[in-house]
C-alpha cells in the first residue's frame, strides 16, 4: 500500500540523512526536492539565464528541462537535460543560486508537478523539502517538520564540508537563506497535523527512530 513520509526543514536540520536513513531502514524510494530546485539553477547558469533578470527563460527550463533524479536511499545521482550535476547541486554557488530560482511561482508550479508525479509512481517514498508537508503532499500519511537551534545547524553543516572551510560562507549559507527562502517555508509554525521533530539534542539515530515512530502500525 502506498506510503509517503513528507519531511520539511530548513538547511543543516539534518533533513538529507534523516530521510535517507528513514528510507533505508523502511525500504522505501527517497526524493530530495532540494536537488530539482538546485538542478534548474545549474541548468540555467550553463545557458547563461539569470533567473532575476530573466523570469520567463527560467520559466520555460523549469517546465522543459529532462530532470533524471535517482530515487534509492543510498543513491544521489542527479542529471539535467542529460547532464550530470550531482556534484555541482551542492557548491556554494549553486546554493547562493538557488533562491532566486525558488521564489517564481511558476516555477514551484512546474516542479511540484513533477514531484507528484514521481510520489505517485514510486507509491512508497520519503519526499524531502520545505513545503512537501504543506504544499506537495499535504496528504502524506507522516508529516514531520524537522528543527534544529541555528548555531547545531551552523556547526552540522561545517563538519560536513570539513576542514578548509569558509565559515562566513558556511554561515551566510545557513542565515541567509532562511531569510530569503522564508516566502516559501514555513519553518515557524508547523501546518495542522504536522509533527515537530526538534534535533538540537537528538543524534541521527534517535531522528530517524522518532520519524520511524510516527509511521501508522
Ligand atoms: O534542501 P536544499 O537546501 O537542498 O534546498 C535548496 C533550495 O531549494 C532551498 O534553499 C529552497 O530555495 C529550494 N527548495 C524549495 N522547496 C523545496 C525544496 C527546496 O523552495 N521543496
Amino acid at each position: 500500500s502506498p506510503l509517503v513520509i513528507a519531511i520539511d526543514g530548513p538547511s543543516g536540520s539534518g533533513k538529507s540523512s534523516t530521510s535517507r536513513g528513514v528510507a533505508a531502514r523502511l525500504d522505501l524510494a527517497h526524493l530530495d526536492t532540494g536537488s530539482m530546485y538546485r538542478a534548474v539553477a545549474c541548468r540555467l547558469a550553463h545557458l547563461g539565464i539569470d533567473p532575476k533578470t530573466n523570469p520567463l527563460d527560467t520559466i520555460e527550463v523549469a517546465r522543459t528541462c529532462r530532470l533524471e533524479i535517482d530515487t534509492s536511499a543510498d543513491h544521489d545521482l542527479v542529471l539535467v537535460d542529460g547532464e550530470d550535476v550531482t556534484e555541482e547541486i551542492r557548491l556554494p554557488e549553486t546554493s547562493a543560486k538557488v533562491s532566486a530560482v525558488a521564489t517564481i511561482q511558476p516555477v514551484r508550479d512546474a516542479l511540484t508537478a513533477r514531484m507528484r508525479q514521481i510520489a505517485a509512481e514510486r507509491g512508497r517514498i520519503v519526499m524531502e523539502g520545505r513545503d512537501i508537508t504543506t504544499v506537495v503532499c499535504p496528504d502524506a500519511q507522516v508529516r514531520v517538520l524537522l528543527v534544529a537551534d541555528p548555531a547545531v545547524r551552523i556547526a552540522r553543516r561545517q563538519a560536513e564540508l570539513g576542514e578548509n572551510v569558509d565559515m562566513a560562507q558556511v554561515i551566510d549559507s545557513i542565515v541567509r537563506r532562511d531569510r530569503d527562502d522564508s516566502t516559501v517555508s514555513t519553518f515557524e509554525e508547523p501546518a495542522d497535523g504536522v509533527a515537530v521533530v526538534d534535533s538540537t539534542h537528538l543524534n541521527l539515530a534517535q531522528v530517524i527512530d522518532a520519524v520511524i515512530d510516527l509511521v501508522p502500525q
